[in-house]
């Protein structure tokens, strides 16, 4: 019998985490991924928010995992205003359809919302994400850095008008900027895994 909880995680998890995150992204959008790694950097920098950061547990095995970190919406005249980008977010691929990344989402959500940050924002399936209420950016005249919308790229908005008034673009914090010379030493730190191109990476 499986029986899911959630609670933050703990530096003795960071290992066993990254190491799900790899399996779950990996040949997945690309050959190989990053996000375990991207993962890895998250939990030194200052946008990294450590109360969002939350792992779903089956008894004590750990088999999902949410981040948030600090993010910035800047508008025409300069003014900013913090914003929390979501990601990356996983569940192990045998526990995947059993509703732990919905757990982990409004979770989440709940607590962000307590701590008082006004929106989320991320790039991510619409189809997985309009379910907990995210919208397209450009329903907020959100854009990205570089002035573009698109279906993938959404906004949920946590405190009532939280976005009122808020609007320009959209900036992640550096830690989503990878060197493949980095990665490929992180890489060097797991048991090898084959990269492949594969259908997934089509979407
Ligand atoms: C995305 C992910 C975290 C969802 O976790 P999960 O525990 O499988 O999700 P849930 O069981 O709560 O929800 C499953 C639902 O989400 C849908 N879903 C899951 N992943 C999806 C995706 N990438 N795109 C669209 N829909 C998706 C399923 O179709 C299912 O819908 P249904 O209930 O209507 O059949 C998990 O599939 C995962 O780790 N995927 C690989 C990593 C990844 O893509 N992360 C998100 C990057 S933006």
């Amino acid at each position: 019998m499986i029986n899911i909880t959630i609670r933050n995680e703990r530096e003795e998890d960071y290992r066993e985490v990254e190491t799900l995150t790899r399996e779950a992204f990996w040949n997945l959008y690309k050959p190989g991924c990053d996000e375990h790694f991207i993962l890895h950097k998250m939990r030194t920098v200052s946008a990294f928010v450590r109360e969002l950061d939350f792992v779903a547990c089956d008894n004590e095995k750990i088999v999902g995992n949410i981040v948030y970190s600090k993010a910035k919406i800047q508008s025409e005249r300069g003014e900013e205003y913090e914003v929390l980008c979501m990601g990356p977010i996983a569940v192990s691929p045998k526990y995947q359809r059993l509703g732990i990344g919905s757990m982990l989402m409004s979770e989440s959500i709940a607590k962000a919302k307590q701590l008082g940050y006004r929106a989320v924002v991320i790039f991510g399936s619409p189809d997985y994400y309009h379910r907990f209420g995210y919208k397209n950016a450009s329903d907020y005249n959100i854009k990205t850095s570089t002035g573009e919308n698109f279906d993938a790229f959404m906004v949920l908005e946590i405190q009532k008008g939280g976005l009122t008034g808020i609007e320009g673009k959209f900036y992640e914090d550096d830690v989503f900027k990878v060197d493949a010379k980095e990665l490929e030493e992180f890489e060097n730190n797991f048991p090898y895994k084959e990269k492949l191109v594969t259908d997934t990476q089509l979407r």
